[in-house]
């Protein structure tokens, strides 16, 4: 089922003089088995949004509601229930291993939502083998002695233990190289393919978002700016300056060439696209091949 949220504001420290309204009247959906990405500037609140959608904060007026039932309402197990079943990654989340163990710290989870050891031996090998993690070669190994790349991925690896049936991250590619962005990616795609996990990805980076969301939603100063399909919101290059937003360098280029050519279609995903966007657009100059050009 969805994850609906109807007119959530989300204050801290109400009453105080150091009131923050965080987010302030979000109304969208959260379609089951979808990929979507939540962007928007620093401070927009979007860390705030993902903590409301799994019951770490509860809304200070309106309603977020997860598989028909109002998180406001919930309490003590229910709530365990809960952050099982919608897993949050935060970010950075190899800063908060804290078991020396690493089978004991994917274990973490499992065993406290009271699951039998068989249970919890059975989900983390299921998460290391998820995340590449050679069980004979790391379980037994010391989390501190790990790689920072390594040690995100056993953080990973303990959300992915709980077999959440939604999975939030914060943040998940930040300090990574190209190369581990695209295995997480991947590792994204995967598990929205094979195994029906809805994903809700922050990113500051369209580029990755772009790479495996469907839709987008983007945040300003708590409000809603824009949401829709990822090509829908590039549609709106002016809107996402104003914001502070960046198109991928690909989209970037096409919008500079649609002031040449309007036919051209700023707003596609891929090189292949894009090429072809460009090929047809100029394609006086490429009559005779490459080397006419
Ligand atoms: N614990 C807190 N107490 C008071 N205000 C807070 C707290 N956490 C966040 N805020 C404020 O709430 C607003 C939204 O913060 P949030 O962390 O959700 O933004 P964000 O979009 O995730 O930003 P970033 O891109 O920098 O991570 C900001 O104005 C922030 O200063
Ligand atoms: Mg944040």
């Amino acid at each position: 089922m969805p994850i609906y949220l109807k007119n959530v504001c989300f204050t801290y420290q109400p009453d105080s003089p150091f009131q923050n309204q965080a987010l302030n009247g979000i109304s969208c959906t959260i379609h089951d088995g979808e990929i979507i990405g939540v962007t928007g500037p620093t401070g927009a609140g979007k860390s705030t949004f993902l903590q409301l959608l799994n019951g770490i904060l509860k809304p200070t007026a309106g309603e977020v509601e997860v598989d028909g039932v109002v998180t406001s309402q919930l309490k003590g197990r229910a709530l365990v229930n809960l952050r099982q079943k919608v897993g949050l990654v935060f970010q950075f989340p190899e800063d908060q291993l804290f078991e020396v163990r690493v089978f004991d710290d994917i274990a973490f989870g499992p065993r406290n939502l009271g699951w039998s050891e068989d249970k919890v031996k059975r989900a983390v090998q299921w998460a290391m083998d998820m995340l590449g993690l050679d069980k004979d070669e790391f379980q037994d190994r010391s989390t501190q002695e790990l790689s920072s790349g390594q040690k995100r991925r056993v953080a990973l690896a303990g959300s992915l233990a709980m077999r959440p049936n939604y999975l939030l991250l914060d943040e998940p590619t930040a300090g990574l190289d190209a190369y581990g962005r695209q295995l997480l990616l991947a590792l994204l795609r995967k598990l929205n393919r094979e195994y029906r996990t809805t994903v809700v990805i922050v990113s500051h980076r369209l580029e990755d978002l772009a790479a495996v969301c469907q839709r987008l939603l983007v945040f300003q100063a708590g409000q809603l700016a824009l949401q829709g399909t990822v090509s829908g919101v590039f549609g709106h290059q002016e809107a996402l300056q104003e914001v502070g937003l960046q198109l991928p360098p690909l989209n970037e280029l096409l919008w500079k060439l649609k002031a040449y050519r309007p036919e051209i279609d700023p707003t596609v995903l891929t090189l292949e696209e894009a090429a072809g966007e460009i090929e047809r657009a100029f394609e006086v100059y490429f009559q005779g091949g490459p080397e006419d050009v």
